[in-house]
């Protein structure tokens, strides 16, 4: 964390004096004192409001099958936080990432992927709040030296609202990046968050190249009852170097409930030879153990369920009970992945973890560094997060109108809206239509940023 508050004091340092070397040393006994009194927060300025009074439905009732992104919805229903920050919290298990680049096997190094694309959606685990829609030409950055990467993302699109990311390790063992359309889908009782678009992730040192897609999400339950989350879809990680791949599902709850949150697959060579067998709860833990075993495993689980089957009944918009608190585990498995237990003042701010605590921190060595598109800097986001929902709310109208009357001003003028960090190109691994980076961000040249707002 130190690390971290000196990268920007001395980022920022470096480039104003760079023909000084004096000044910038200075600069850098400044930062060390600066970094002594500085940690990373853990909890929010202010705890969350209730949404227990606030009338949902009648907002809500004309808009069944609409798409999201179309509807006012009210800021009380948001968590503080923009979807370019919370695209962030793919990198909270980077570990997986770096213990990738260090094992020899690829089999092995797909195990830790998988885990990182499982442990990647982890961070939605009772995160019931919506964030921010962000806005076009927004952008966010988070440097974390103690996990060993940096990140930049940036709205490129909106509409449909795309977000591309870019994020690279630290010691140059792997590039992270992506762009993601989260098409949302409301459904009277509950909310689809299908997040279409490529995730590719590269480990230079192998000549590697991963790809995947994220599940879909869907929060139950949204006007009455209890809020919970559900991800459910195929995802497949392939390594288009050796034609292997992770084939997972995760499952959907169904009917008895027994599923909740339950992800299981093989990971297979490229003649589809099933070569080991992945299983866990994306709520808690993977584990891997040899394909046989699982198989023989999962038919004698089937025939024992079928006996006790009528005892899991339940009404199919409660939040169904999950089949005991622990993944059940078969002798022989090796676990890849575990979720690092959220804080005890979790339920107060928005179900954070504490990763996602410190998303929105505006440390003081950043002001001055960040470009002035940085989320961080969004006035209705951070009234949200001091709790003043009236401001937050307003400030959410009046950037949102000042996007509009911009876009119109554009749509009047041959001038047309160029996106600063990414352009659009081919995927050089699966060939489809993605967003990819230019290259130029850390250089922090902000001369052609607008002013969003
Ligand atoms: C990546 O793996 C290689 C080979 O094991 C190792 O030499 C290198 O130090 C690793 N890089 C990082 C950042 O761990
Ligand atoms: C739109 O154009 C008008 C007139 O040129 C200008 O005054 C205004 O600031 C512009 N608004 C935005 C948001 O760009
Ligand atoms: C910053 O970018 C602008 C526009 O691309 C360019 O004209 C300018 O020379 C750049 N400034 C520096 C210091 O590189």
């Amino acid at each position: 964390c130190s690390l971290h508050h000196i990268f920007y004091i001395v980022g920022c340092g470096l480039q104003i004096f760079t023909s000084s070397r004096a000044i910038a040393n200075g600069l850098l006994a400044i930062a060390y004192l600066t970094v002594s009194v500085l940690s990373h927060r853990t909890s929010l300025p202010a705890p969350m409001f209730s949404r227990n009074d606030v009338s949902i439905w009648s907002i809500l009732k004309k808009c069944i099958g609409m798409e999201l992104s179309k509807i006012a919805m009210p800021v009380i229903l948001n968590e503080p936080l923009s979807f370019l920050q919370r695209l962030t919290e793919y990198m909270e298990h980077t570990y997986l990432i770096h213990q990738a680049n260090t094992t020899t096997d690829s089999m092995e190094r797909m195990k830790c992927v998988a885990a990182f694309a499982v442990s990647a959606v982890a961070s939605q685990w009772e995160r019931t709040g919506k964030p921010f829609n962000p806005l076009l030409g927004e952008t966010y950055e988070l440097i974390r030296e103690d996990l060993g990467f940096r990140w930049m993302s940036e709205q490129v699109s909106h509409h449909p609202p795309v977000s591309a990311f870019h994020a690279e390790g630290l010691q140059e063992d792997f590039l992270f990046h992506g762009s993601i359309y989260p098409k949302l889908k409301f459904w009277g009782k509950s909310v689809e968050a299908e997040p279409k678009g490529i995730i590719s992730l590269e480990l230079p040192k192998y000549n590697e190249a991963y790809t995947w897609t994220n599940p879909t999400c869907c929060v139950h339950n949204i006007i009455v009852g209890q809020l919970w989350i559900e991800q459910y879809g195929n995802v497949e990680v392939i390594n288009h170097k050796t034609g292997e791949r992770c084939s997972l599902i995760f499952k959907p709850c169904g009917l008895f409930g027994k599923e909740l949150h339950k992800v299981e697959g093989y990971i297979l060579d490229k003649s589809k030879k099933k070569l080991c067998a992945i299983y866990g709860k994306w709520t808690e833990c993977l584990y891997t153990v040899d394909a046989d075993t699982f198989d023989a495993h999962k038919k004698s689980d089937k025939k024992n369920s079928e006996e006790k089957k009528s005892e899991y009944l339940i009404r199919p918009e409660e939040m169904p009970l999950p089949d005991g608190d622990t993944v059940q585990v078969i002798p022989g498995s090796e676990l890849i992945w575990r979720i690092a237990p959220r804080p005890d003042n979790s339920a107060e701010f928005y179900a954070f973890s504490t990763f996602a605590m410190q998303l929105n921190e505006l440390e003081e060595g950043m002001k001055g560094v960040l470009p002035p598109t940085d989320c961080r800097l969004r006035p209705d986001i951070r009234h949200m997060e001091k709790g003043d929902i009236d401001s937050a709310s307003a400030e959410k109208k009046r950037v949102e109108e000042k996007q509009r009357l911009s876009r119109k001003n554009r749509s009047k003028s041959t001038e047309e809206w160029k996106t600063r960090w990414f352009h659009q190109g081919t995927n050089p691994h699966n060939k489809a239509q993605d967003w990819l980076y230019s290259n130029s961000y850390w250089d922090r040249n902000y001369s052609l940023l607008p002013d969003i707002y």
